[in-house]
């Protein structure tokens, strides 16, 4: 499968286009800088280029922008990525001195991307951090997608099975990102109150 990662010159971008090609799929790493992309991408052995070129043949476009950009550039790639479907992984997240906070937003970032494009939105991976994503073993824990469309869900699943070493889980509709994205504050206030990068791993099911 070809995969676009739109902002694929980050830490989470570079870490799963790591673990997609080893997968044995075509990545296309996206940028805003051409050759900011070309270089990131040369370091990995696959594909770079700017975010609108990286998706237009794609058959699914991974959105890893910084959190803050994601909706944007989905507005700005809209006619790009036209019906292709989107995998959001972001997390909207407030730093306080008291801990990191989720959004304050009711409605998922993932939901809000979703009202500007014309394919499918799903959201997940948010609890794979790129810093264990980015090892030779892949992450002894589970990963978690959302989405309404079940044929999407199911393709962004058997992609997210051959990343981990546990199990993809269907977390429900796309409305459910809400939950997935401001999960990742207790993650990321566990990181900084006992030091690693938390994993989860979800038991109790068959
Ligand atoms: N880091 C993690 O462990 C982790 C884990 C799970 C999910 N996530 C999610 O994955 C996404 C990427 O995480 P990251 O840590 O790799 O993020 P990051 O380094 O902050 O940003 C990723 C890329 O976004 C692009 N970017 C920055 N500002 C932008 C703007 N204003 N408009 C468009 N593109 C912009 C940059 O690429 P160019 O400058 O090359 O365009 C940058 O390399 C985030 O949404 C995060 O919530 C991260």
């Amino acid at each position: 499968m070809r995969i676009a990662i739109v902002g694929g010159t980050g830490p989470f971008g570079v870490a799963l286009a790591t673990r997609l090609r080893e997968a044995g799929h075509d990545v296309v790493l996206g940028s805003r800088d051409a050759a900011r992309a070309k270089d990131a991408a040369a370091e990995l052995g696959v594909e770079g280029a700017m975010n609108g070129e990286a998706v237009r043949d794609a058959d699914l476009v991974v959105l890893a922008t910084n959190a803050d950009a994601a909706l944007d550039t989905a507005r700005l790639l809209r006619e790009s990525i036209g019906s292709t479907p989107v995998l959001c992984v972001a997390s909207e997240l407030r730093f306080t001195s008291s801990g990191v906070l989720p959004s304050p937003e009711a409605v998922s970032l993932a939901e809000r991307i979703q009202a500007h494009l014309e394919g499918p939105v799903v959201a997940g991976l948010h609890s794979l951090a790129a810093s264990t994503l980015g090892r030779d073993e892949p992450p002894d824990e589970d990963a978690f997608v959302c989405g309404d469309d079940s044929e999407v869900k199911t393709l962004v699943l058997e992609v997210a099975e051959r990343l981990i070493a546990g199990r993809a889980f269907d977390a429900g509709p796309l409305a459910s990102a809400r939950a997935l994205e401001g999960m990742i504050a207790v993650a990321v206030n566990l990181n900084k109150r006992y030091r690693g990068h938390a994993g989860i791993r979800v038991t109790g099911l068959r």
